[in-house]
């Protein structure tokens, strides 16, 4: 794989790193012809020994007919949802995110795990880059115990036509309680079906509890994955995001793009479809034109897109890995220059302030439940 990083991104990261942690005055200079990532570039999932790229890309979409695709899918979208995953290995973005739910139980619906499993087994007839996948275990109502953790994980390996994973998230948490589940992760462990494990839509509370639990076997805790965007920072203010850190278990955000509402293509005159199109109205996208004009005047001066910009908003926090959704190869394409350049702590702080100042009511908070 070629490789066309600007050196310079990397020695103004570096500065940054050795740096008192101050503002920096200089803007990060970087080249256009960023075309793929670096594998150094890697960063491990919490303690445990998995390095993904410092982003990934979410598959959600892909498949799916409840909330995306305007309710239907077809031999086009497959197609694009293809060429978005090579896209994405071809840019050096090898961490795929998926969930047994995606793509599930609904009429024309196909699954996204059996969708990102076809995509990987053809791009290896031809290729032995790495790529590292991650899904989730759905903690429905009905399933109980740690049993129900490995039949699952079966599942979907078997919808993936893998032997195992790099990371098994627990999706949400169970209405009876954690213990079995969290359980569940660690014999998936120990059976060598994973390689780590995480959660998502944890609170600070049931972090430190599933932590300590998996600790007890000396099995690390490796990520939580919650929503998380530049209008969306609850983590920052319900303790997770601290948690995170202080534990050493990496933040998945979710998300990261507000489902496409800050690359600035909706508008309050062309607001999105179908359910997104419910929490995004018009009003609310109104209030966010002056800080997309803003990320749009920032990403003008490193010649990078909104979504560039808002993806390395979210990197810059630390010990954070976004999985932006791409429906197609240009959409992932986009993701690749996100990093390999850095935007100033002063950016940075003036971005969060006007986020905050605009109070959007975003997201469902599922972590709250
Ligand atoms: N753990 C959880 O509970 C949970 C919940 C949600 C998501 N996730 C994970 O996180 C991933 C990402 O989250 P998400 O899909 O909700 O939201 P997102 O990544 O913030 O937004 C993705 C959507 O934005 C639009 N988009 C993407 N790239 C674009 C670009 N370059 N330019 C313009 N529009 C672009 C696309 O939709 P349009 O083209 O239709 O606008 C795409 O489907 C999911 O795929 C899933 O893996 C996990």
């Amino acid at each position: 794989m070629a490789l066309q990083v600007s050196s310079a991104g990397f020695s103004i990261l570096a500065q940054r790193r050795r740096g008192s942690g101050g503002s920096l005055g200089a803007r990060a200079v970087t080249s256009e012809s960023v075309t793929t990532l670096k594998g150094d570039e890697k960063v491990k999932l919490g303690g445990s020994d998995v390095k993904v790229t410092r982003l990934g890309l979410g598959a959600w979409s892909w498949g799916d007919t409840s909330y995306w695709n305007d309710s239907g899918w077809d031999d086009r979208k497959l197609k694009e949802a293809k060429a978005a995953f090579d896209a994405s290995v071809d840019g050096g973005i090898t961490f795929f995110d998926t969930a047994e739910v995606y793509g599930a139980g609904m009429m024309g619906a196909v699954n996204s795990e059996t969708l990102l499993g076809s995509f990987i087994k053809e791009r290896r007839k031809t290729d032995s880059v790495e790529i590292s996948v991650a899904t989730k275990f759905a903690a429905l109502p009905w399933r109980f115990g740690r049993g129900s953790v490995i039949s699952a994980l079966e599942n979907s390996l078997s919808r993936l036509g893998l032997s195992s994973v790099d990371l098994y998230q627990l999706h949400w948490p169970g209405i009876w309680g954690n213990e079995g589940y969290i359980d569940g992760l660690g014999d998936a462990v120990e059976k060598g079906l994973v390689k780590a494990v995480g959660v998502s839509n944890y609170s600070e509370k049931r972090l430190r509890e599933a932590y300590d639990r998996l600790k007890k076997r000396g099995i690390p805790l490796a990520a939580n994955q919650v929503n998380y965007s530049l209008i969306y920072r609850a983590p920052e203010e319900n303790g997770v995001k601290a948690t995170c850190d202080e534990l050493g278990i990496t933040l998945i955000a979710y998300s990261p793009i507000a489902q496409g509402i800050l690359t600035g293509k909706y508008t309050p005159e062309n607001p999105p479809t179908g359910p997104r199109g419910r929490i995004y109205t018009p009003e609310v996208l109104a209030k966010l034109q002056p800080l997309i004009a803003r990320i749009k005047e920032i990403g003008e001066v490193y010649g990078k897109t909104n979504t560039q910009v808002v993806l390395n908003w979210l990197v810059c926090q630390e010990n954070v890995v976004p999985i932006p959704g791409a429906k197609n190869a240009e959409q992932a394409k986009e993701f690749v220059g996100a990093i390999g350049w850095q935007l100033t702590d002063q950016e940075v702080e003036e971005l969060r302030s006007l986020a905050a100042e605009t109070k959007p009511v975003i997201g469902f908070p599922v972590e709250k439940l």
